[in-house]
């Protein structure tokens, strides 16, 4: 039997009893922009949210962001609130309000130019300013302030999410020691040798211990953070029990594969409204007779976009007779675009897709559809239902959920998964065909082997795919966060 919603609320019913239960991360889970004379509520991009969304759904409680949409200011009430998600508001929303030097120091400044390159290894060096840094410390001070505000003199488990809030726990625990505090940090951990060129790799370090409970995604994340403990500062490692021990604090650290929604996807994905939607994309592409690949990501360099352009190029010089037949259909969200890396991809992406669609297009014909958009968590089911493969070739990824949405899509139990051997996905998903995204031929081999695959044996893989992810799906994940926290005496 699966993990469900009532699984989860019972749970934390019995587990959390009168305590408040507060998820705090920078990305909120619902923005408001201004659309004409309306405010419209869109769901963001963004893994995290994704697969945190239907937690607070489940659970109910507080959820802290940073209020990043032009109209979040209009919704909400006097405490910077907002009942959320709009159709069915079962928990609150609490914005955070940053100014745009805040913004440039702490988001795109420490958070993404300095940590996000540091933790994934895709040879993006990272920025670091000493000025960030410190507003970094600044705006986590301004999320440790709401939090407190919210708890006031009730007990809480505050869930803190991510690597921008490395030394929230500490902040709160330093005004309200009683506070129960786990944090998940979504991307992968870099090994000391990577992670010690931070200047503040120590306080960044010290600030995580603040908490009870840190998870990662898989075990070798794990090692990596205690391996980087015992470089960088003075602690006590358990290794058999995987904690840390700082000043008779113990901090356990534990590895939490995040997932996703399994069943509410695969309802989602075997509606009416998503038959019509995958009509309408095929028509207005002209799909029909053709083999489609389906790609989604935000534009980001760790996600390997150009080398999968590469393999494609590769594989269709390579084997010709597959020219007018196959389509890659890029899906592209825009992502952190005032980064200057980011900026620089998004011009070596629109080189390479005009590259290779100049070099092989024919009639009405070209090999990449390249939509870059924002798209509604519907019209993606519709793209993975398309697909006859989907390719994930991130260069070093701490799960990637892509693959979990693909595969919870695919009611139809068809369908190949190209995975990227470095992401975190690729330990538990072992019925896709993995790649090497550098290693172009093979890629390019195993885009022919995806298309060539006989259907009998892609459906066994996508039955078995399935079987993993709706086993663990994302009420597993924070039933087994919670329950490790209670096991600890909470
Ligand atoms: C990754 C990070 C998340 C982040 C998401 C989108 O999944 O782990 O924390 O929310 O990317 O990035 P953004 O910068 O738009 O929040």
């Amino acid at each position: 039997m699966s993990w469900t919603k009532e699984d989860l609320h019972r749970l934390i019913k019995t587990k959390l009893a009168d305590r408040l239960f507060i998820v705090v991360s920078n990305r909120e889970p619902y923005i408001h922009i201004s659309s004409g004379d309306e405010i419209q509520c869109v769901v963001p991009v963004s893994g995290l949210t994704v697969a945190l969304d239907p937690v607070m759904r489940a659970c109910g409680g507080v959820w802290v962001a940073h209020g990043s949409g032009d109209a979040d200011r209009r919704v909400v009430d006097e405490k910077n609130r907002v009942m959320v998600p709009p159709d069915e508001p079962s928990y609150s929303l609490r914005r955070i309000w940053l100014t745009r030097e805040e913004e440039d120091g702490y988001y795109l400044g420490f958070s993404n130019e300095a940590l996000w390159p540091l933790c994934h290894l895709a040879y993006a060096p990272p920025i670091f300013y000493e000025a960030d840094w410190n507003t970094y410390k600044k705006v986590n001070q301004l999320f440790a302030d709401a939090v407190l505000d919210e708890i006031g003199d009730r007990q809480a488990f505050v869930f803190i999410q991510d690597y921008h809030l490395a030394l929230l726990s500490r902040l709160i625990k330093a005004q309200n020691p009683q506070v129960t505090t786990a944090q998940f940090w979504h991307i992968p951990w870099a090994n000391p040798e990577v992670f010690r060129i931070c200047p503040w790799g120590e306080e960044l370090v010290d600030g995580l211990l603040g908490n009870d409970l840190l998870g990662f995604h898989i075990g070798y994340h794990c090692d990596n953070f205690l391996n980087t403990v015992n470089l960088l500062i003075e602690a006590r490692i358990d290794y058999e029990r995987s904690a840390v021990i700082r000043n008779d604090k113990t901090t356990l650290i534990r590895p939490f594969p995040i997932s996703v929604d399994f069943d509410q996807i695969s309802r989602d994905a075997a509606s009416e409204d998503i038959k019509q939607e995958m009509e309408r994309i095929r028509q207005t592409w002209k799909l029909n007779d053709k083999i489609v690949g389906v790609s989604v990501d935000r534009v980001d360099y760790t996600k390997g976009i150009p080398n999968r352009l590469l393999a494609l190029d590769k594989f269709l010089a390579k084997y010709p007779e597959y020219q007018r037949r196959v389509v890659l259909l890029q899906l592209a969200e825009p992502s952190r675009t005032h980064i200057r890396k980011y900026k620089e991809l998004n011009l070596e992406i629109d080189d390479l897709v005009e590259e290779i669609n100049w070099k092989y297009q024919s009639g009405d014909w070209k090999p990449i559809i390249y939509i870059r958009e924002h798209c509604s968590p519907p019209g993606i089911l519709a793209f993975y239902r398309l697909a006859h493969f989907c390719i994930v070739s991130s260069l070093h990824d701490g799960m990637n959920l892509v693959t979990k949405e693909f595969i919870s899509s695919r009611v139809d139990e068809d369908g190949v998964l190209i995975l990227s051997r470095f992401t975190g996905a690729a330990r538990e998903l072992t019925e896709a065909l993995f790649i090497n995204p550098y290693a172009t031929d093979d890629f390019a081999e195993t885009i022919r082997k995806a298309i060539e695959m006989p259907k009998r044996q892609r459906q066994a893989r996508m039955r078995k795919l399935r079987h993993t992810v709706e086993q663990n799906n994302i009420y597993k994940w924070a039933g087994n966060v919670i329950s490790e926290l209670t096991n600890l005496g909470l």
